[in-house]
């Protein structure tokens, strides 16, 4: 079973996109496995810190590394993602040569309570991850405006059309690994 490892950007013990994530964690199940991967104990990135990589970002890497795919979870940060996203995305390239990023598949979703749903932070979020070198699912685009009665705190979807909309990606997203190589029809 094809392991998916999950980046949520956003730091916050109620995190609307950590709604997103458990859900889509259920949804994949048994298919894709979903595991959460900690980034709130990462230093700000800071090049001096790049030759002797503090323990968190070395076991960061060491989780990606090991990862089939990575699924970016983004919120929308005054039009960008979140710097905590950044942040994980720069220590990923750095000691130079060093990239987890470059080859990794991906894909990207986010939520928030805004009319575009994500769609400005995931534009630029797909840029920087394209030019690393990840392997990303161009489609389905997933920018989910957040209501409060489409999912509870567990993840569990609440909303029909949200329902279809989320088990399709995740059909995208597994049909994604099997053409990119890391997983079986
Ligand atoms: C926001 N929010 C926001 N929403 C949006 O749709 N577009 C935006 O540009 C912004 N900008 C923004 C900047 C900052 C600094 C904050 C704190 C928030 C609102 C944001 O989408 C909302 O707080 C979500 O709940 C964030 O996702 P999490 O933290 O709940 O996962």
């Amino acid at each position: 079973m094809p392991h998916v490892a999950v980046i949520n950007g956003s730091l916050r013990q109620a995190s609307l996109n950590g709604r997103l994530a458990r859900a889509l964690a259920k949804l994949a199940a048994p298919r894709l496995t979903l595991t959460p991967l900690r980034i709130d104990d990462l230093p700000l990135f800071n090049q001096d810190m790049e030759n002797d990589l503090p323990a968190p970002v070395s076991r960061l890497k060491r989780e990606i590394a090991a990862a089939d795919a990575v699924l970016f979870i983004t919120p929308e940060h005054n039009r960008s993602m979140s710097a905590a996203m950044k942040n994980v995305i720069d220590w990923g390239t750095r000691p130079y040569g060093t990239s987890v990023w470059l080859d990794k598949p991906g894909a990207t979703i986010g939520t928030s309570q805004g009319a575009v749903g994500t769609a400005a932070a995931q534009t630029h979020l797909r840029s920087v991850l394209a030019s690393l070198g990840v392997a990303l699912m161009g489609r389905p685009e997933a920018y989910i405006v957040f209501k409060e009665n489409l999912m509870d705190e567990t993840g569990h979807v609440t909303d029909e059309a949200l329902a279809k909309v989320l088990t399709a990606y995740i059909d995208a997203l597994a049909k994604w690994l099997v053409r990119v190589g890391v997983a079986q029809k």
